[in-house]
């Protein structure tokens, strides 16, 4: 018998990857996505491209069609898959459209978790719990350490920082967005059912997940988005600190890869810092200069002299306590190389 792997969310970014990572490592999978990627970013958002993809592609793959916000409908498939490992990467992703769709956004983020760890407690509590957090559980409190302005980007001036975001970090008093406060609330959740109830649960805060599977529209999906004007001559919209903002950007195949070493050597409520590092951290105007380089077309795009409420100034993950639980993992695909193959993806897609 197979053992089967439980992702939700299984059209997005996060999820097809898992999918077919898990599916190449010999696991049934089960995904549950019901296109609301579609619902909060309208039809750029639309993801049944990626599970028709997964659909044709994966020879064991189950796709279930339903909303993680329905509690009875969740707990029934669970109990009745009883899954080996579950990945869970279901969200409203959006810092910037939280605002607009509390309840939506709550709703998803935070209840949906708990609806799914509850499920999994009653069907399977020794299945490894993988919950896709973010770096926005730390609201803007980076935004508070001193920095460096340099040429085209911003860094930390103060050498406690040199490796980057460590999980020690604080997740208090400071502005989240309503999106970060409700993926704190699903981090918190997810650490509880890890300590309280000693179930194998961790919590992997994003920095910019990315790949040649997003669907990169404006409010979510930085590099696939940044990219995809530049194929298409649209105008992009840098919001405030000069377009020297940095972000740690990740394949999601090394997501993947990392929760996959979870899986095989589960902990109980842990928490990781997920992202690129320093060593794939690019500020806006860097991304500019990638999309450049692989497209051969000069960036268009506008300067608005106002942030986005709660963004950072500077973001990248420490990643030391990953590589020292799991030291078989590490990042394996650059920025160029990612930025490369989403140049590729997004030239070969209709749905630009
Ligand atoms: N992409 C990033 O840069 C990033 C950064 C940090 C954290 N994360 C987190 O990683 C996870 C995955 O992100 P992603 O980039 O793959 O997002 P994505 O939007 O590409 O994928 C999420 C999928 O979940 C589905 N979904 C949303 N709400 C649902 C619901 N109520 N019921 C069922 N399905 C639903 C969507 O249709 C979509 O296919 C999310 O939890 C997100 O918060 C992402």
């Amino acid at each position: 018998m197979k053992k089967i792997v439980f992702v939700t969310g299984s059209s997005g970014l996060i999820g097809s990857e898992v999918c077919g990572f898990f599916a190449a490592q010999g696991y049934s999978v089960h995904g549950l996505d019901n296109n609301q990627r579609a619902v909060f970013f309208g039809a750029p958002g639309d993801t049944r491209w990626n599970q028709q993809r997964l659909q044709r592609e994966l020879p064991d793959f189950a796709h279930h069609e339903l909303d993680v916000r329905d509690r009875a409908g969740l707990q029934a498939l669970v109990r009745e898959i009883r899954p080996a490992v579950i990945v869970h990467t279901a969200a409203q992703p959006s810092h910037d459209r939280a605002a607009a769709i509390p309840f939506d956004d709550f709703d998803t983020n935070a209840v949906g978790t708990l609806n799914l760890l509850e499920a999994a407690r009653q069907a399977c509590p020794e299945a490894p719990f993988i919950h896709m957090s973010t770096n926005k559980v730390y609201g803007d409190a980076p935004n508070r350490i001193a920095l460096a302005e340099l040429d085209s980007r911003w860094d930390y001036a103060d050498p406690a920082y040199a490796h980057g975001i460590p999980e020690t970090f604080t997740i208090d008093q400071s502005k989240h967005s309503l999106f970060g406060a409700s993926k704190l609330a699903a981090d918190v959740l997810v650490q509880e059912y890890g300590r309280y109830f000693n179930m194998p649960t961790c919590c992997l805060r994003g920095g910019c997940l990315t790949g040649p599977n997003h669907s990169g529209v404006e409010l979510h999906g930085f590099l696939s988005y940044l990219i995809k004007c530049n194929i298409t001559g649209r105008e992009y919209s840098i919001f405030g600190y000069k377009g020297k903002q940095v972000r740690d950007n990740i394949h999601s195949l090394d997501v993947a890869r990392f929760m996959h070493a979870f899986a095989q050597a589960p902990r109980a409520g842990e928490v990781y810092n997920l992202g690129g590092g320093k060593g794939n951290a690019c500020s806006i105007l860097e991304a500019f200069k990638l999309a450049e380089k692989f497209i051969g077309r000069a960036q268009v795009y506008r300067y608005l002299d106002q942030p986005r409420a709660g963004d950072h100034i500077c973001y990248y993950s420490d990643l030391r306590k990953m590589r020292a639980h799991y030291p078989a993992w590490d990042i394996t695909k650059s920025l160029e190389q990612t930025a490369q193959e989403i140049v590729e993806a997004w030239q070969l897609r209709t749905d630009k």
